[in-house]
């Protein structure tokens, strides 16, 4: 199920989202070597910060409320981890976030000089005050970071989105406008809120976070939706995927490849081959390509 995406040949659909395995070499291989396509690094950002306390991910059963806060060593301080990826043979996408627009781009540049197939960039966290979220619900915004992301550095560029924009597919065209080669969408929906009915508190320490897993594949499905027919560039499809028949659902509303996250936790490591597997078997039983059946539903 080979497939051409950006400027990189891919053995399948399947990509791992960031922030679900962190940014280690070796955990990143096992992925690659348990049939996904392409990785993505957790976000990684300007300066280090330590994200929020425990508990900041809890199983909702239906899916995940997380309220991680896009912990990181800061990119000048991840000598070891790009250091072990430069010998990497799998394809890898980094993601990155900032504070402001000049900080995403410092970020990017940076990054770029590690040589990533690719660049995620995050504009699209709800689990920070002041980082990614903030910059994704605003078109204007939008075009600002991924523009001055694309000033400083020739690595093919995804934008990754949020659904709490009230106009996705504005920021998708924005996105596309400002030199983007690709869409992720989604991150996660929310904030949303636990509450412990016992104690009468908040579950969370942060109190509020993102949803993720099952419960949000219709949001992610109507983004991708109204994204596929705003944009040219390719989008992966992002959001509520554990099943070949989801990633198939996925492509019918126009994405190019199929994000997998939360599903890493209730199918385990080998996910993205079980994934690609029972995609093929329902394509042979239909009769059909991938090509042939992305953007099926419109
Ligand atoms: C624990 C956790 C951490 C995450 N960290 C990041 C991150 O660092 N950067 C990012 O762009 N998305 C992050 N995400 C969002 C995922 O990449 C993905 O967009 C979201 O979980 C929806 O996909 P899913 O339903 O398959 O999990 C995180 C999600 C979870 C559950």
């Amino acid at each position: 199920m080979s497939i051409q995406f950006l400027d990189t040949t891919l053995k399948n659909t399947t990509v791992l989202a960031s922030g679900i395995l962190g940014n280690n070499k070796d955990i990143l291989e096992r992925v690659y070597n348990n049939g996904c396509a392409l990785v993505t690094m957790k976000s990684i950002g300007p300066e280090p910060r330590d994200g929020h306390n425990n508990p900041t991910v809890i199983d909702l059963g239906h899916g995940i409320i997380n309220a991680v806060g896009l912990p990181t060593p800061g990119y000048t301080n991840m000598e070891k981890e790009w250091k072990d990826l430069e010998t990497r043979d799998f394809p890898l996408s980094a993601s990155i976030y900032g504070g402001s627009v000049e900080e995403y781009a410092r970020v990017a540049e940076f990054v770029s000089k590690q040589k990533p197939d690719m660049i995620e960039v995050n504009i699209s966290c709800p689990n920070s005050e002041k980082h990614g979220m903030t910059f994704g619900v605003h078109a204007k915004s939008a075009h600002e970071v991924v523009s001055a992301v694309k000033k400083v550095t020739n690595v093919p560029l995804i934008a990754k989105l949020t659904p709490q924009a009230l106009n996705i597919a504005e920021i998708a065209k924005a996105c596309e406008d400002a030199g983007a080669d690709a869409i992720c969408a989604i991150n996660t929906v929310g904030p949303g809120m636990v509450i412990d009915i016992e104690s009468g508190m908040p579950v969370l320490d942060f109190k509020k976070g993102g949803l993720s897993g099952p419960m949000i594949k219709p949001v992610a499905i109507r983004c991708v939706y109204d994204i596929y027919k705003a944009v040219k560039i390719p989008i992966i499809g992002l959001g509520g995927i554990s099943t070949g028949e989801d990633a198939i659902e996925m492509i019918m509303a126009g994405a190019t490849l199929t994000g997998i996250g939360s599903a890493v936790k209730t199918r385990g490591i080998n996910v993205f081959g079980l994934v690609t597997k029972e995609m093929t078997r329902w394509l042979d039983r239909h009769n059909s390509t991938i090509d042939s059946i992305r953007g099926a539903a419109h």
